[in-house]
C-alpha cells in the first residue's frame, strides 16, 4: 500500500477536476488543492475514455475462459452448484477468481433468485465485497416455493462454458439466457451477457436522463454522480433494476407469436408479459444495450440476480417492492400540495413577501424550502444569525404554521471541519460527531477531510453504529431552534469538491470559497433562456446572446468544463491487490477523466469496519435517508418523516422521496421529467417530481407557464431555481398566475385521489404516476409512450412540451376495446380513434386532462392550502364505462400519523343507473357530500334518489348534448359526513 506522503510527488498530475455539478461548477476552475490518492501504478491514458469507448482494450468475452459448472446438487427449491474457472485465468480487469458458488433458489411462484459469488470469501484483505444484508435486503422467500410451482424454469449447461437461461414456463419464452456467452468474475470486474428478442422493450436501469424505452446500443453506467443532469449519463440515484415487456400477436387459433413494438397494428390482436430482473449490487456498473443482447458489468460485488415473473407490469413493480426493496413511505397529506423553493432567498423577510405574494395573487402555497443561503457558513443545523436568525425564524414560522403551511430546509451531507488553530470557529455537530469518531477515515486512520460549501469537509460514515443516533440528535437540537416540517437532503453521492483528502493536514488553509465560480458571479452569469425565447423575446435574447458571447471570450472558453487533453486514470490489474482508486477498468462515469474520486469522496476513503467507499458509493445517499428518517422519527416520534433526497437506492422509497436534480430550464428537459418520474415508479419512488420551470439558466413565462401546469400533476410539485436565474415563482407573470392556478384547481380537487394512491402504492407496491403501455398492457404502440402520462389509472395528462404552439398531440389508449375519454373540462366523450395520434387544442395557460371512463373520483374544493381544502364538502366525479359503469376507492386518515388509530375506506361503485358508497372504518370524516357529476349518462334521469329519498328536481341538472348528469344539494342529506353512512344514488 502506498503511503499518502509517497503520493504527494504525483499531485501535480492530474488536471484540474472540479467538474461541474451543473453549470453551477462548470465554469472556471482552479486545483488549489493537493492530491492524496493517486497509487504509483497507475497509467496515463492519452484520451479521454472509459475502457468501453477504447479501442485497445481488451474483450473480456474474447479472452476470459468462464467457468464449468460441476458437484451440481438439485432439489425441489432450486439447486447449487461450484463453478470452477475453465481454462487459464485472463485477469483482464483485476484477478479472476477461481472457484464461485453458484445458488439457484425458487423463492415463490413469481420469483427466482441466482446467486454467484466467490467461494472463499475474505472479507477482511478487501478482495472481494459482500453486500450488507442489513443494508441491502436479499429477497424473501416464500415457505412452500419450489421449482414445481414456479412460473419460471432454469437450465444450465456447461457447453462451451457455464450458462443459465431462464424460461418463463406459461410461454416457452427464453427470458434471460447466457448460452454462448462467459461468465467473467474478478475481484474488481464482473460481466455477463444475456440475449434479447430483436427490438426488446427494456425499462429502468436508473438513475439517467432518458427516454422511458431504452434506447439500444447505450451504455447505462450506474455510479453515483453529483452533475447537473446530463442526458444519458450517470446522475445521482442507482437502481439496477429493469423491467422488460414483450408482445404477442394473437392469432384466431390463439397461437401467440413475439411481435415488434414498432410494428404494432391497431387491427390485430396482442398480448403483453413482463417480467423485472434486480441485480443486488451496489458497485459502480455499466449496462450495455445491444441490439439483441444486454451487458452486465460491475467493478465488484457479486451476482445476485432476481427474476420477477409479472406478467404485468403492476404484478412486477409490486413484487419487487414487497419482497425485495420495500414499499414506498406515505407521505403526509400536506407533502401534496404545492412547494416552492429556490437557491438565493436572501434572507427570511425575502421569505417572508414571497409567502405575501402567493397570498396575494391567491395561488395555492403549502411549503416554503430554504436552500443553502439560510446557512452560517454553509454549515448543516446553524442558521446565519444575521440574515436567518431563529427568533425571526421562530415568528416566521409560528405565522408560517398557522396559516398551514411548512417549512423545509435544506440539510448537506458534508460536514464542515472548523480550523482547530481558530477558537472562534468551534461547531458543535463537529465537535459531537468527532467525539464519537463518526466521520470517514483514510485509509490510515486519519480523517477523510474533503471540501464542500463549507470548505473543508468531513462525512457521516454510516457504517459507525453511532453515526445515526449522532444525525438524529444534529437534527432534532437543532428543531428545537427552528421548527422544520421535513428535510431535503442534498449532495448525497456523497459530492466532494476536491480529489482525494485535501483537507488532511492543511486545516488551517481552509479554501473559503467553492473552487468555482457560482452562477450570478463574474464570469459565471447566466445569459441561458429557453429554446422559444429568441422568438418571443427577440430583443432580449438578442441581448443575452451577446453578452453571454463576451462572456465566454472573456474566460477565453475552451478553458472550462471537461477538455480533451484530460487524461483518463486506470491500473493494471496486480494479482491480489484491489486498485481502487483507479480500477483497472474504467466504467463509463460522467465526471472528468471517467475519475471515480472526482465531485465525489474518494473510494479509498475507509468506514469503521474497513469497508472502502469503493464498495459501497452507491449506498451513501441511501443510508442518510434512513439515518434523516429516524432523525425525523426522534424529532416527531408519531408522524410520518417527509424528507425528499438526491441519491437513492434500490429501497429508499421506503424512507425518502427524490427530486430530479438539477435539471435545466429548457423543454427538453420538461420533457424528460416524464420518463423520469416513471422510471421511479418503476423504482418504488413514487413521491417524484422536478424542478418546475427549470433549476439552472432562465426560465421564460412560456416554458414556466406550461411547466408549473404539467407538475401540477406530478406526486410531488415544487418549483426550484438556481441562484441568480431569473425569479420564477408562479406570481412572477400573469399568464403563469392563470394557468398555475388553473392546474392546481384540478390538484387540489383531487387530493383525495391522489392520497388515495399513495396509499395503496404504501400497502400494496402500486404505482402513482403511470405509463400508458403499463395500463393498457395488450397495445404494443403505447410501448415507448412518454409525452403523455396517468396519475393512478384514472387521470391522462397530455402537456405540451414544445414552445410556439397552441396544440398538443396524444393518442387514446384502449379505444379499441371500448375505452371511453372526457375531457376534464368540458366533461363529454372525446371522439378519438384507436392509434391515432390525435390534436388536441392547448392554448397556453391549457392543460389537457383526461379522465378514464369507468372511474369515480373522490374530490374536495380547492383552496390555498391543503388544511383548507380538507375542510370542504365532497363531490363525486362519476365517468361512466361504455357499459355504463364505474369504481372508485378512497382512503382517509388524520394524514400525518406513522400509524394513524383511525382510518376510512370507502369503496364506490356505479352501475346501472345507481351509484352507491360503502365505508369502512372508524375515521370520521365531517365533510358532507355536496355533489355527485355522472359523465356518459346517455338517458334523462325520471327520478333521481339519494338513500330512497327523492332530489329535489331543482338540484339535479342533466344535458342532454353533453351526457352530464349534476345532482347538487345533498349536504342536507349528508350532514353527519359524506360517508359516516352507506348510500345510494339512483337516476
Ligand atoms: C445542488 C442541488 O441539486 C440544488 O437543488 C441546490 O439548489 C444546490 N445544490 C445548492 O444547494
Amino acid at each position: 500500500m502506498v503511503g499518502f506522503t509517497d503520493l504527494l510527488a504525483g499531485a501535480c498530475l492530474l488536471p484540474a477536476v472540479y467538474g461541474a455539478s451543473s453549470s453551477v461548477a462548470s465554469s472556471t476552475s482552479s486545483a488549489p488543492y493537493h492530491q492524496f490518492t493517486i497509487p504509483a501504478s497507475v497509467n496515463y491514458g492519452e484520451n479521454l475514455i472509459a475502457n468501453i469507448d477504447d479501442p485497445q482494450a481488451v474483450n473480456a468475452q474474447d479472452v476470459c475462459p468462464g467457468y464449468k459448472a460441476s458437484g451440481v446438487q438439485q432439489s425441489a427449491k432450486g439447486m447449487t452448484a461450484k463453478l470452477q474457472l475453465a481454462g487459464e485465468a485472463c485477469n483482464a480487469y483485476g484477478t479472476d477468481v477461481d472457484s464461485l458458488d453458484l445458488i439457484v433458489e425458487y423463492l415463490a411462484k413469481d420469483r427466482l433468485n441466482v446467486q454467484i459469488t466467490p467461494t472463499h470469501v475474505d472479507r477482511h484483505n478487501a478482495s472481494w465485497y459482500q453486500l450488507s444484508e442489513a443494508v441491502v435486503p436479499r429477497p424473501k422467500a416464500d415457505k412452500g416455493a419450489t421449482a414445481e410451482n414456479s412460473d419460471f424454469e432454469i437450465t444450465w449447461s456447461n457447453d462451451p462454458s457455464f450458462s443459465f437461461k431462464v424460461t418463463r414456463k406459461a410461454t416457452g419464452d427464453v427470458l434471460f439466457d447466457t448460452t454462448g456467452t462467459k461468465l467473467v468474475f474478478e475481484n474488481q470486474f464482473i460481466e455477463f451477457v444475456t440475449a434479447l428478442p430483436q427490438d426488446y422493450n427494456l425499462y429502468g436501469l436508473g438513475e439517467h436522463i432518458q427516454q422511458l424505452r431504452l434506447l439500444e446500443n447505450q451504455v447505462m453506467t450506474i455510479y453515483a454522480s453529483d452533475i447537473g443532469d446530463p442526458i444519458d449519463g450517470n446522475i445521482y440515484g442507482s437502481h439496477p433494476f429493469y423491467l422488460d415487456t414483450r408482445y404477442y400477436e394473437v392469432d384466431a387459433e390463439g397461437t401467440h407469436t413475439l411481435v415488434s413494438s414498432s410494428a404494432a397494428d391497431q387491427s390485430k390482436d396482442y398480448v403483453s408479459y413482463s417480467h423485472g430482473v434486480f441485480q443486488r449490487n451496489a458497485h459502480g456498473q455499466e449496462i450495455l444495450t445491444g441490439t439483441d443482447k444486454l451487458t452486465w458489468r460491475a467493478i465488484g460485488g457479486s451476482i445476485d440476480l432476481t427474476f420477477y415473473s409479472g406478467p404485468t407490469q403492476p404484478e412486477v413493480t409490486s413484487s419487487y417492492q414487497i419482497s425485495t426493496v420495500g414499499l414506498p413511505a406515505m407521505q403526509q397529506y400536506y407533502t401534496l400540495g404545492f412547494h416552492q423553493c429556490r437557491w438565493g432567498y436572501q434572507n427570511w423577510s425575502v421569505v417572508e413577501d414571497v409567502v405575501e405574494n402567493f397570498e396575494k395573487f391567491q395561488i395555492p402555497l403549502e411549503n416554503i424550502w430554504l436552500d443553502i443561503d439560510y446557512m452560517h457558513g454553509y454549515r448543516d443545523f446553524e442558521n446565519d444569525a444575521m440574515r436567518f436568525s431563529y427568533s425571526e425564524g421562530e415568528k416566521f414560522l409560528d405565522k408560517l404554521h398557522a396559516s398551514g403551511r411548512h417549512f423545509i430546509p435544506i440539510v448537506d451531507s458534508a460536514i464542515y471541519i472548523p480550523n482547530p488553530k481558530n477558537a472562534s470557529d468551534a461547531y458543535d455537530t463537529y465537535t459531537r460527531g468527532a467525539k464519537d469518531g463518526v466521520f470517514l477515515k483514510n485509509p490510515d486512520g486519519s480523517t477523510y477531510i474533503g471540501a464542500v460549501w463549507p470548505g473543508y469537509t468531513v462525512f457521516p460514515d454510516w457504517h459507525n453504529p453511532k453515526s445515526v443516533s449522532w444525525w438524529s440528535n444534529e437534527l432534532d437540537i437543532w428543531h428545537k431552534k427552528i421548527a422544520y416540517d421535513g428535510i431535503w437532503i442534498d449532495m448525497s453521492e456523497v459530492s466532494s469538491f476536491c480529489v482525494g483528502s485535501c483537507g488532511t493536514g492543511n486545516l488551517t488553509l481552509n479554501p473559503a470559497h467553492p473552487p468555482f465560480s457560482l452562477p450570478g458571479e463574474p464570469g459565471n452569469i447566466i445569459y441561458d433562456y429557453p429554446e422559444g425565447f429568441a422568438v418571443t423575446n427577440s430583443t432580449e435574447a438578442a441581448a443575452a446572446s451577446a453578452a453571454a458571447s463576451s462572456q465566454a471570450a472573456a474566460a477565453g472558453d475552451g478553458s472550462s468544463g471537461a477538455s480533451s487533453t484530460v487524461s483518463y486514470l486506470r491500473t493494471t490489474p496486480t494479482p491480489g491487490v484491489r486498485n481502487i482508486n483507479y480500477p483497472p477498468y474504467t466504467i463509463n462515469h460522467d465526471q472528468t477523466g471517467h475519475d471515480l474520486a472526482v465531485h465525489a469522496v474518494s473510494p479509498n476513503a475507509t468506514h469503521i469496519d474497513g469497508v472502502a467507499e469503493y464498495d459501497v458509493h452507491n449506498l451513501w445517499g441511501h443510508q442518510i435517508l434512513n439515518a434523516t428518517y429516524h432523525g425525523l422519527l426522534k424529532v416527531s416520534p408519531s408522524k410520518r418523516p417527509f424528507i425528499i433526497g438526491r441519491s437513492t437506492f434500490a429501497g429508499s422509497g421506503k424512507w425518502a422521496g427524490h427530486w430530479g436534480g438539477d435539471n435545466y430550464s429548457r423543454w427538453a428537459y420538461m420533457y424528460f421529467s416524464i420518463p423520469q418520474a416513471l422510471s421511479f415508479s418503476l423504482f418504488g419512488v413514487p413521491m417524484f417530481g422536478t424542478d418546475a420551470c427549470g433549476f439552472n439558466g432562465n426560465t421564460d413565462e412560456e416554458l414556466c407557464n406550461r411547466w408549473m401546469q404539467m407538475s401540477a400533476f406530478f406526486p410531488f410539485y415544487r418549483n426550484h431555481n438556481v441562484l441568480s436565474a431569473i425569479p420564477q415563482e408562479p406570481y412572477r407573470w400573469a399568464s403563469v398566475i392563470e394557468a398555475s392556478k388553473s392546474a392546481m384547481a384540478i390538484r387540489y380537487a383531487i387530493l383525495p385521489y391522489f392520497y388515495t394512491l399513495f396509499h395503496l402504492a404504501h400497502t400494496t407496491g402500486s404505482t402513482v404516476m403511470r405509463a400508458l403501455a403499463w395500463e393498457f398492457p395488450n397495445d404494443p404502440s403505447l410501448a415507448n409512450v412518454n409525452t403523455q402520462f396517468l396519475v393512478g389509472p384514472s387521470i391522462m395528462v397530455v402537456p405540451v412540451l414544445e414552445p410556439l404552439v397552441d396544440y398538443t398531440k396524444g393518442v387514446f389508449p384502449g379505444i379499441k376495446q371500448g375505452e371511453v375519454w372526457y375531457d376534464w373540462y368540458t366533461q363529454t366523450a372525446v371522439d378519438a380513434q384507436p392509434g391515432v395520434n390525435t390534436t388536441i387544442p392547448a392554448p397556453l395557460g391549457h392543460i389537457p386532462v383526461f379522465v378514464r371512463g369507468g372511474s369515480i373520483l373522490p374530490m374536495q374544493e380547492p383552496a390555498l392550502t391543503t388544511r383548507e381544502a380538507r375542510n370542504t364538502p365532497w363531490s363525486l366525479l362519476t365517468s361512466l364505462s361504455s357499459q355504463g359503469t364505474a369504481t372508485g376507492k378512497l382512503y382517509l386518515d388524520d394524514g400525518e400519523s406513522l400509524y394513524p388509530n383511525a382510518t376510512l375506506s370507502v369503496q364506490f361503485q356505479a352501475s346501472k343507473n345507481k351509484l352507491t358508497a360503502m365505508a369502512r372504518g372508524n375515521w370520521k370524516e365531517a365533510n358532507p357530500l355536496s355533489e355527485v357529476t355522472v359523465l356518459g349518462v346517455t338517458e334523462g334521469p325520471h327520478n333521481v334518489t339519494f338513500n330512497g329519498q327523492t332530489v329535489p328536481g331543482s338540484d339535479v341538472n342533466y344535458n342532454a348534448t353533453s351526457h352530464v348528469l349534476s345532482v347538487c344539494g345533498l349536504q342536507a342529506m349528508t350532514a353527519d359526513g359524506a360517508f359516516s353512512k352507506h348510500w345510494t344514488l339512483m337516476w
